[in-house]
């Protein structure tokens, strides 16, 4: 009747962005991520039989509006899975800035769905209930699993093919991330609403998706082999083809900040000096730079020392959903 999960959020090297289906969310283009251990979400959720409608709780402030329902709606695919009529007190901590561009959706829907699921007693392989969480929020269903994942979009128009998977554990490979932090408000565009209309009206949104495949399969290689610069040149390049597509969109938005350009040309200084640092940048303004261990020092300093940085979190790479 109560459980609780943590659930890491993760970066995407080949992100997600474009949905065929916004009721049940399938994605237009396999993504592939990092599950970072750095940034996480602790949610519990209890069963009350007297309630007559969910509580949420997030950060210790009651939540109303879009958010509330966003959980209740999940929460309904839940109840129905278990044929229980039964509402919830649903308390959630974000180790992690909330709806800045921290996949704060991901760790939040992970963690929710693991511990929605216990408290009602249903069992899901790791597969099922990637699936389901999908159905929260797309890039939650990453989060499920430690290390890199791939979510395969499936063929099917039920959704029943749309999950991610495990490509290589946290052991394989030790890749760290530096989330550069310039801003932790909430972001204008939620990565819904930011997705929705780039899909809708960005010309160069079939650019985008055709150029999958090809960043994917190279990609899968690089990881394997721990090819830093393999790895880290073809998420550089996938993330300013996402970040592209919002620029053609009616009315055109970006998530980007002047500092996040100086971000980014720091982070090319960077490679000029021999350190292999490579960014990427998920739908709001602060930037994740992608190096290895032995350039940690060197890394943080560096983009410490950028005028407009407010902070630099380090992260390694993280475990997948666990119960508390
Ligand atoms: P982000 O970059 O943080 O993922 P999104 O726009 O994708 O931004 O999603 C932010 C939304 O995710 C929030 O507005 C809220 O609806 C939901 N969310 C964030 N954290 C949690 C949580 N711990 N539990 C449930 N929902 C959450
Ligand atoms: C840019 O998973 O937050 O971070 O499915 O509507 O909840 P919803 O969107 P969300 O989108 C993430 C977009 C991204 C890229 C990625 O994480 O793959
Ligand atoms: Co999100």
């Amino acid at each position: 009747m109560k459980a609780t999960a943590k659930a890491h959020t993760n970066i995407a090297l080949i992100k997600y962005w474009g949905k065929r289906n916004e009721e049940i969310i399938l994605p237009t283009n396999n993504s592939l991520s990092l599950t970072l251990d750095g940034f996480y979400t602790e949610t519990t959720v209890a069963l009350h039989e007297d309630y007559t409608e969910d509580h949420f709780i997030l950060d210790g402030q009651p939540v109303v509006g879009e958010q509330y329902k966003r959980v209740t709606t999940f929460l309904d695919l839940i109840r129905k899975l278990a044929g229980k009529n039964i509402y919830a007190d649903v308390r959630s901590i974000n180790n992690v800035p909330t709806a800045a561009g921290f996949a704060s959706s991901a760790s939040g829907f992970a963690a929710l769905a693991a511990a929605g699921t216990k408290a009602m007693g249903i069992h899901l392989s790791e597969q099922e209930l990637s699936r389901l969480t999908r159905q929260g929020s797309g890039s939650a269903c990453r989060s499920i699993y430690g290390g890199f994942a791939e979510w395969r979009m499936g063929k099917e128009n039920d959704g029943s093919d749309s999950y991610a998977v495990p490509i290589a554990p946290v052991e394989h490979w030790d890749l760290r991330v530096a989330a550069v932090i310039l801003s932790s408000t909430m972001k204008k565009v939620s990565s819904r609403e930011g997705m929705k209309r780039t899909v809708e009206s960005s010309p160069f949104f079939d650019g985008w998706v055709n150029s999958i495949p090809k960043d994917l399969e190279e990609i899968k290689e690089g990881i394997k082999a721990r090819n830093m610069e393999k790895v880290g040149s073809i998420a550089e390049a996938n993330c300013l083809r996402m970040h592209a597509t919002t620029l053609g969109a009616n009315p055109p938005f970006t998530y980007w900040h002047d500092t996040t350009l100086t971000v980014m040309q720091t982070v090319k200084q960077l490679r000029e000096q021999g350190v292999p640092a490579y960014f990427t940048i998920d739908a709001g303004p602060n930037v994740k730079v992608l190096y290895l261990p032995e350039n940690e020092k060197t890394v943080e300093k560096v983009l410490r020392e950028i005028p407009g940085v407010t902070d630099v979190r380090l992260s390694k790479s993280g475990q997948g959903v666990t119960y508390i």
